[in-house]
């Protein structure tokens, strides 16, 4: 998306050097030009321009999968032009979609009888599957209240802060308050207990994550569950849970498969995966599953006729490429449960040979868990100072990409940087990451410190002429170091890439 602002005279054109055989005026950077240029100066302008984007398999800011086998990349060039929502003309595309659905539904143990379809959709991604099934949630929570003759006008759903920004576009969008359970230091998911006090009448479902954004911890479910079955007996409502398995849709099963978290706890209504994460797809898949065809309201579905028969529609965009969706078909069958736990494996692997580098600096608290999302997510055991930021700065002289971020309240004074472990980020690079941090860290320790200068700028306070110093406490000192580079961060319009 782009915001408006305005345009400084340099800003306007864009000038190109190779593509001059073709192009002798520089071509204007947002007005359409007025006349065409060739094919190849075309392809030559962006082309340069792209150069400078980061190395996506250097991007460790992302989950979202950056290789696939040449034969999937194959398939999928050859669906570019297929529109997934013409069934009529595309029923195969659409059956494979059917297929994946069916068979991500059995994955998170739906309970399906043999003859059962699954009822569930392909999206975009898990923003557009959290939207559809909160508009689920909250369609069903209305349609209850209306019948019992209640006001139906201020729901509510129940999240950890840690929750990513979908949620909170969901909440705004569809007018749902969003009601937050707050992190602490040490503690950085929903409470499950917590959760539970802050549900009322109104709470249309409370959201639990498999794999937290912000450190890969896998949040109780199954406490969760177990404390809202007690909260709604006493009271006779009937909330139910979504899980916003994102990331660990795809890992928990393979290599957690005893962990309860999916439809065997009776609670949990639909759950998010994004394919495009552990799902082993390039950006532009997620899928939402609902248990039954009980928890997804009729009226939400449209009803598409395609070869005659009968093909119901949940979705917020009409048109969208194939290619997605059969490479996701792709990856389940090439895989299989054994490639997806292999991969899996190895992601775990990895994650550790990182952790343990990392750990043998000695400079490091570790915030991430082993059993959730292969990442790792570290902070400083002294950032007084150089801090999280400079880090992700400077390694980005040696192409990585690691972002720093503060954590939500009430733990918005830890700072940590994260590193994604995908299926291609190889042990070998894993060894060379700890190898430039530790060339990183040594090159800030000669560095003298550019925030403690900062901060006793700030901190001199003119008194009847004289220069008072105020000493502070570390934890003082901390907080502040983390204000002046969120401040930072902010004036140089640099984004965290935390997704
Ligand atoms: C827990 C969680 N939920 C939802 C999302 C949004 O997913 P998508 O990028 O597939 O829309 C993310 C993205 O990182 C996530 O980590």
């Amino acid at each position: 998306m782009v915001l408006s602002k305005t345009a400084s005279e340099s800003d306007v054109s864009v000038h190109s050097t190779f593509a001059s055989r073709y192009v002798r005026a520089s071509l204007p950077r947002f007005k359409m030009p007025e006349n065409s240029i060739p094919k190849e100066a075309a392809y030559q302008i962006i082309n340069d321009e792209l150069m400078l984007d980061g190395n996506p398999r250097l991007n460790l800011a992302s989950f979202v999968t950056t290789w696939m086998e040449p034969e999937c990349d194959k398939l999928m060039m050859a669906a570019i032009n297929k529109n997934y929502v013409d069934m009529d003309e595309y029923p195969v595309t659409t059956e494979l979609q059917n297929r994946c659905v069916n068979m991500i539904a059995h994955l998170f143990n739906a309970p399906l009888g043999d003859s059962e379809t699954a009822v569930g959709v392909g999206t975009v991604g898990s923003s557009e599957a959290i939207m559809l099934a909160g508009l689920a949630f909250k369609r069903k929570w209305q349609n209850k209240r209306k019948a019992e003759g209640k006001p139906y006008d201020k729901p509510n759903i129940v999240t950890g802060a840690n929750v990513q920004v979908c949620w909170e576009k969901f909440a705004r969008y569809f007018e749902v308050e969003l009601k937050e359970v707050k992190l602490r230091e040490g503690y950085y998911v929903m409470d499950p207990a917590k959760a539970v006090e802050m549900v009322d009448e109104n709470t249309i479902c409370v959201a639990a994550i498999l794999g937290s954004t912000l450190n890969g911890e896998f949040e109780d479910v199954k406490l969760l569950n177990d404390l809202l079955l007690d909260k709604n007996k006493q009271t006779g409502w009937d909330t139910p849970i979504h899980v916003d398995a994102a990331s660990g849709g795809f890992i928990a099963p393979f290599i957690y498969p005893e962990l309860e978290w999916d439809f065997r706890l009776p609670l949990v209504k639909s759950i998010n995966v994004s394919g495009h994460k552990y799902g082993l797809v390039y950006a532009g898949i997620g899928w939402v599953i609902w248990k039954t065809k009980d928890d997804l309201p009729d009226e939400l579905i449209f009803h598409i006729n395609y070869l005659g028969a009968d093909q119901p529609t949940f979705t917020l965009n009409f048109s969208k490429g194939s290619s997605q969706v059969i490479a996701q078909y792709y990856q389940l069958i090439r895989l299989g449960y054994e490639g997806y736990k292999n991969i899996m494996e190895n992601c775990r692997d990895n994650m550790l040979v990182l952790k343990e580098g990392l750990e043998k600096t000695g400079r490091f608290n570790i915030v991430s868990k082993d059993n959730g999302v292969p990442l790792v997510a570290f902070s400083l055991k002294d950032n007084s100072c150089h801090n999280e930021f400079e880090i992700s700065e400077m390694l980005r002289k040696f192409g990585w990409i690691v972002p720093a971020y503060t954590m939500p309240p009430d733990a918005q004074h830890v700072t940590v940087l994260r590193v994604v472990i995908r299926e291609d980020f190889s042990r070998t690079l894993a060894e060379r990451l700890v190898l430039d941090i530790e060339k990183v860290l040594h090159e800030l320790d000669t560095l003298p410190s550019r925030v403690a200068a900062k901060i006793s700028a700030a901190e001199e306070i003119q008194k009847d002429g004289t220069t008072l110093v105020k000493k502070k406490s570390d934890l003082e000192t901390q907080r502040e170091i983390t204000t002046i580079w969120r401040k930072f961060v902010r004036e140089r319009k640099k984004t965290n890439g935390v997704c």
